[in-house]
């Protein structure tokens, strides 16, 4: 079975068969899945749905893209929804320095306000980190006892060994499939196997031969395949390790 340890199912994408669709996962061996919220809105959606399906877990938080919206209000809302039992993580949160939209300062505050809430509570955070790097690490850095996953990871290998010496783990979607997944392959092949964890990240980043179009759980197969061939172990051994490390990561 496999573990979809990001997925934003609540997307709009998919409004017209997102019954049928989750229906259908368990059937084609989606055995675990986390849907992290990416605003207040979507962090309540998420909820709604982990108590509808037994296999899915929720996370609360605002993606960085929203960072606006982060204020004392919001974490007291979001200090509630986590008395929710399958509420097992704060994400996704952090930072985005590819589009300019949100100030940087803004982002920093709304992650660093999000982080301290992950540490009051002892939850593990999932953190969208993209072309930022430095602050990024920086941050972590100054919340010790808060451990995650940065998903859909781009970074060097040098700071995903960083992150897994500080007892992270580290998220891989359909990227590795892509034909310039040569640093995300490097990633992989670099770290310890009990620090990988796959995801889809749907509705995007479909995997080839889906790539651009609606991604979905069931097609966190072929990351699964895709590392088993790039770490020389099996189709099955791969979906164990993975499946037993977004366990451990969401401590479900
Ligand atoms: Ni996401």
């Amino acid at each position: 079975m496999l573990f979809d340890t990001h997925a934003h199912l609540d997307d709009h994408a998919f409004d017209a068969d997102r019954r049928e669709l989750i229906a259908s996962l368990p059937g084609r061996g989606i055995g675990l899945l986390m849907n992290p919220g990416c605003s207040f809105e979507s962090s309540r959606n998420a909820i709604a749905l982990a108590e509808e399906y037994d296999f899915i877990y929720a996370a609360v938080g605002s993606h960085p893209d929203v960072a606006y919206e982060v204020d004392d209000a919001l974490i007291a809302e979001y200090r509630e929804l986590c008395k929710h039992p399958k509420v097992k993580a704060i994400g996704e949160i952090g930072l985005d320095y590819h589009y300019e939209d949100i100030p940087r300062d803004i982002q920093k505050h709304a992650f660093r306000l999000q982080m301290a809430l992950a540490a009051e509570l002892d939850l593990p955070v999932i953190v969208h980190e993209r072309e930022a790097h430095e602050d990024g690490l920086k941050i972590v850095d100054e919340f010790p006892t808060v451990k995650g996953v940065f998903h859909c990871y781009s970074g060097s290998l040098e700071m995903a060994k960083e992150l897994v010496r500080r007892g992270w783990y580290i998220g891989f979607t359909g990227v590795l499939t892509f034909k310039n997944a040569r640093k995300a392959l490097e990633v992989a092949a670099g770290i310890p196997t009990d620090r990988i964890v796959i995801e889809t990240d749907c509705p995007y980043m479909a995997p080839v031969p889906f790539r651009g179009k609606r991604n979905d759980p069931s097609l966190v197969c072929h990351m699964a395949d895709k590392l088993a061939q790039l770490l020389g172990i099996s189709p099955e051994e791969t979906r164990r390790i993975t499946m037993e490390n977004g366990k451990r990561l969401y401590r479900l």
